[in-house]
């Protein structure tokens, strides 16, 4: 009988996705889709790879490129400090002279943790290093009936050990995106199809009627909602704007007026939406959208500057500034 790992390199050979970053060895490219991919699905995530490899195509222009410009090519994918680490570890790997080629040297890399820096280090350079994602915890819990929570540091330890130990020594990294992709496609959170599974006979869950209870799942901390306006100004065609400085979200992006501003005045302000959804991973962001068009120039609140308004393009923006301009009559 064929060994876990065998079953794992068989299926992915004959069904692993044929990704376009699966064609390449530059750790330079298999870097940026791994940091793409840490929060982004793949069918966006890969017009993003190829619009980014276009426009830089190795790590000396990206180094070479402003943090807004890499923004600005980012805006949509959010998560935005992953574009002020892939740009700060740009000038990092510049600065050595070559892309680290250890683990250690690769998890030095602005952006690049546990888990990425296994990805790249097996795809790229065939390092022996495990990648344990949500499709790993997935695959594993139900193959080997482990109950331990998920999201625990217990788990954490054990699903790494159990992954390091499953990892075949001649393909590391097929073996990481094989169970990539075996998660997201065989091994399914819901309704895996497992009258067609390779590993059925050798499964747990299965055998034990627990498929649709493994994962064993931690409950997170609660969801909190912020509210909050946004407010376009609009004076003689232009409009105000300012730079988020470091905080908890979008930093180094741009952002019209808001609430926490004094001096608005309410006669002159029009409700163009109210309670838009934005969704966070750990926050629901709740905006009222509004346009001012006051009749005098009014003084900016510290750190706003005017720009016209056909410049808007120009700046990197959170998706919720774009759904207040689509907003706009
Ligand atoms: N998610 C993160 N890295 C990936 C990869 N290399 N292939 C497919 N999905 C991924």
């Amino acid at each position: 009988m064929q060994s876990f790992s065998e079953t794992i390199l068989s299926w992915y050979d004959t069904y692993g996705r044929d990704l376009p970053w699966r064609r390449t060895r530059d750790p330079y490219a298999i870097w940026l889709s791994e940091i793409i991919l840490q929060q982004t699905r793949i069918a966006q995530g890969q017009a993003y790879w190829e619009r980014f490899l276009a426009a830089w195509p190795d790590v000396r222009a990206l180094a070479a490129a402003s943090e807004d410009e890499v923004l600005r090519l980012w805006q949509g994918l959010g998560y935005y400090s992953r574009a002020r680490n892939l740009h700060a570890a740009a000038r990092q790997i510049v600065a050595a002279g070559s892309f680290p080629d250890t683990l250690d040297g690769i998890r030095a890399l602005k952006g690049v943790g546990d888990y990425t820096a296994a990805a790249i280090g097996s795809i790229a350079f065939g390092l022996p290093a495990a990648v344990v994602d949500g499709n790993v915890y997935r695959v594993l819990a139900r193959h080997y009936g482990i109950e331990t929570p998920v999201g625990s540091t217990a788990a954490k330890k054990e699903f790494t050990a159990l992954a390091q130990s499953l990892l075949p020594a001649g393909r590391p990294g097929d073996f990481n995106q094989g169970m990539m992709d075996f998660g997201a496609l065989q091994c399914t959170p819901a309704a895996p199809p497992c009258a067609i599974c390779p590993l059925a006979a050798s499964c747990v869950a299965l055998a034990t009627g627990r498929v649709e209870g493994l994962p064993v799942r931690e409950k997170g901390p609660a969801v909190q909602t912020r509210r909050f306006d946004y407010v376009y100004v609009r004076f003689r065609g232009r409009t105000a704007i300012r730079r988020r400085g470091p905080g908890d979200i979008w930093t180094g992006l741009y952002e019209p007026l808001t609430n926490s501003h004094s001096g608005l005045d309410p006669e002159s302000l029009t409700l163009l939406k109210s309670n838009v959804k934005h969704q966070l991973t750990h926050r629901t962001l709740l905006v009222d959208f509004y346009l001012w068009e006051p009749a005098e120039e009014p003084a900016l609140p510290e750190g706003y500057f005017w720009i016209e308004e056909a410049e808007l393009d120009r700046y990197a923006k959170p998706r919720l500034f774009e759904l207040l301009l689509a907003s706009l009559p």
